[in-house]
């Protein structure tokens, strides 16, 4: 069940109008291909809000334009209020987190990937209580990182993003590699730290349901356009627009 948020909040993040575009290379020339057309939205603490889309459609571009890790050709992006460009880019980084899709660790142990973020920052954390939040046993910390099960090693990723105390996160489908039981894990895992914590929570997924289950507004995006952007109980209501139900059914039809 998800949390109940508070209206009155002001959104931790905001972007308006942003399109991004990237040079591709044809066989004659080079061309500009639009990878997002004028897309906005927001999202407040205690907020989780999913975005949906078939592959393609932009869902990890939009992610990784909103900390910076693409450049926006148009629009703006503002965080606590203020133009992201405000922010040194690292600081940025730390209080928006992205988590990609498949975790990458560095040579060394659970522990010592934990802390990388925190020594970055000289933050002193307490790993065993970070371990604890995202459902690992304490004995892992002396353990290579890369010996995790694929399970493992996404909750280990989601720790060090939070150890580092965002107050953004986001989640480019956290689950897609992770079985029902996984999956359902890592969900009761966000679900319970983002209203312990309070942070804002964007989410990619492919999985409907998911989205059903975790969020509060759902977005979906169309060949980078925003084709609807709801609270959660209408976008699954019979009083979804045509393209949302029709986007559902098709997705129904999947395996
Ligand atoms: N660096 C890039 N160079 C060329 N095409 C890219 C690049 N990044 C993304 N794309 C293209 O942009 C579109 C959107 O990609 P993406 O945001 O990854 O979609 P999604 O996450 O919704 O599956 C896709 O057609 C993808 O092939
Ligand atoms: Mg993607």
């Amino acid at each position: 069940m998800v949390v109940n948020i508070d209206k009155s909040v002001e959104p931790v993040l905001e972007w308006q109008n942003i399109s991004l575009s990237i040079m591709v290379q044809t066989a004659e020339a080079q061309a500009e291909r639009r990878l997002l057309h004028h897309v906005s939205g927001k999202v407040s603490p205690g907020e989780i809000l999913c975005l949906l889309g078939p592959s393609g459609s932009g869902k990890s571009t939009l992610l990784t334009a909103l900390n910076r890790l693409q450049r926006l050709s148009e629009g703006e992006i503002r965080f606590q209020g203020q133009p992201v460009e405000m922010y040194p880019v690292t600081e940025l980084r730390r209080r928006v987190a992205y988590v990609a899709q498949r975790p990458a660790f560095f040579p060394g142990t659970v522990e010592e990937n934990l802390g990388f973020g925190a020594r970055l920052w000289g933050m002193t954390i307490n790993p065993p209580l970070w371990l604890e939040k995202v459902h690992l046993d304490r004995s892992l910390l002396s353990q290579p990182a890369d010996t995790l099960s694929g399970g493992q090693q996404q909750r280990l990723s989601l720790a060090r993003s939070l150890a580092v105390k965002p107050d953004v996160l986001l989640l480019d489908e956290p689950t897609s590699a992770l079985d029902i039981h996984g999956a359902r894990e890592l969900e009761e895992i966000v679900l319970t730290v983002v209203a312990q914590e309070n942070i804002a929570v964007l989410w990619v997924t492919h999985d409907p349901e998911q989205a059903r289950r975790v969020s509060h507004q759902v977005l979906l995006l169309t060949e980078g356009r925003i084709s609807a952007c709801l609270p959660t109980e209408v976008f699954f209501s019979d009083e979804a627009p045509a393209v949302v139900r029709t986007f559902l059914e098709i997705k129904g039809d999947g395996p």
